[in-house]
């Protein structure tokens, strides 16, 4: 049960390579703080030196108003989960789950209760003689996390601990862990990973790492409906936001784009005077185009080449400009398999049209 202030915590390995700079971060007690970024960008790196696996190279980190930068592991209060589970493989759930405390040296009475409330709460019940290699993959990772809960940490600290599971028992791993959450509110979670669904479920909020430091952070409909910037903006979202260009043409507190493609696009980001004229992306979510009528005002046109119909909705993907490898991607409700082929107008109501300038948001300015 802690909270945890990171104040311009940086990394630099062997004196040269720097993967993470100024980075400040308030996480209070009882929040489930996500971490999610592009592969390499340094999350499992800021979650080993929150454990103290790995040497702050520079900035402070305290646990509950204490400096701990130069306290071991096993003094932090901290527990972690991995991706690979790391079970023992000879010794039962019951073993795997109380060998850190016998370390310890706690006493039998207490090994027992504490491994029997994980147990309950991880409903690994039935499984306390079992061996690992006995259990399913979701209820291996289950007792990596018991292993931590009969701690009783102040902060646990997961790093991509779904991964290695199938599609299927990711979904309801991922849906234990909320709950196991639920049966711990004051307890404190930073989780790991790349997974943006992920994100979005469990997050009570996302920080997004890009570029040795932090992007954005916020709720995950902060970071959803309000992206500081076009890294967060297609970052958080799948498929990612579409991004196409355009030149300011009315300012106010309504803004109107002329784009680039002929379309017009209005938006309910306010502009300055200043602004008249200027080069920028207007982003539209997949799943915020509408179908426009012909005559209509359009934000984008163009001819569907591919259609997939996921049943309760269709993506449609249409060239951006002749020859472009990314392509503009539109979500409709419901079943349009005759799209195919047919050019199609798009438009999207001023609520959802976002507007970007040098890669940032008009909105945080
Ligand atoms: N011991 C090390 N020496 C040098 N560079 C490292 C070391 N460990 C990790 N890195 C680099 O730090 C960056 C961040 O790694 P990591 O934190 O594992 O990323 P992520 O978990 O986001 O995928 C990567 O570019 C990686 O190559
Ligand atoms: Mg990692």
């Amino acid at each position: 049960m802690a909270n945890l202030k990171l104040k311009d915590v940086a990394k630099t390995y062997g004196g040269t390579i720097d993967v993470l700079k100024n980075i400040n971060l308030d996480i209070k007690q009882g929040e489930l703080i996500v971490f999610v970024g592009p592969s390499g960008c340094g999350k499992s790196t800021l979650l080993r030196m929150i454990a103290g696996l790995e040497k702050i190279t520079g900035g402070t980190l305290e646990i509950d108003g204490q400096l701990v930068n130069n306290v071991p592991p096993a003094q932090r209060g901290i527990a972690m989960v991995f991706q690979s589970y790391a079970l023992y493989p000879h010794m039962t759930v019951r073993d795997n789950m109380s060998f850190a405390l016998k370390i310890a040296k706690k006493s039998p009475e207490e090994i027992e209760k504490a491994v029997a409330k994980a147990a309950k709460i991880l409903q690994l019940d039935d499984y306390l003689d079992r061996l690992p290699k006995a259990l399913s993959g979701g209820q291996r990772q289950r007792v990596a996390i018991g292993r931590s809960i009969v701690r009783d940490p102040k902060v646990y600290l997961f790093d991509e601990p779904l991964s290695n599971l199938d599609a299927a028992l990711r979904v309801a791993t991922r849906i234990e862990i909320a709950q196991l959450k639920e049966t711990m509110p004051d307890s404190t979670m930073i989780y790991v990973t790349h997974d943006q669904v992920e994100a979005m479920t469990l997050a009570t909020r996302i920080v997004v790492l890009a570029n040795k430091g932090i992007a954005q952070v916020g709720t995950p409909l902060e970071l959803y409906e309000r992206p500081n910037g076009e890294f967060v903006a297609q970052f958080i979202g799948s498929p990612a936001m579409n991004l196409l260009p355009g030149e300011v043409i009315a300012t106010g507190p309504q803004t109107t784009v002329k784009m680039a493609n002929g379309g017009v696009a209005v938006s309910d980001y306010p502009t300055l005077d200043s602004d008249m004229g200027r080069k920028v992306n207007v982003g539209v979510r997949p799943e915020d185009f509408l179908e426009v009528a012909t005559g209509a005002d359009f934000i984008f046109n163009g001819k569907v080449n591919i259609t997939e119909a996921l049943g309760e909705v269709t993506l449609l993907y249409f060239e951006k400009e002749p020859g472009a490898s990314d392509a503009v991607i539109g979500k409709l409700p419901g079943i349009h398999s005759g799209l195919r082929g047919t050019e199609v107008k798009l438009g999207a109501v001023p609520a959802k049209v976002h507007i970007f300038a040098d890669g940032e948001s008009l909105l945080y300015r």
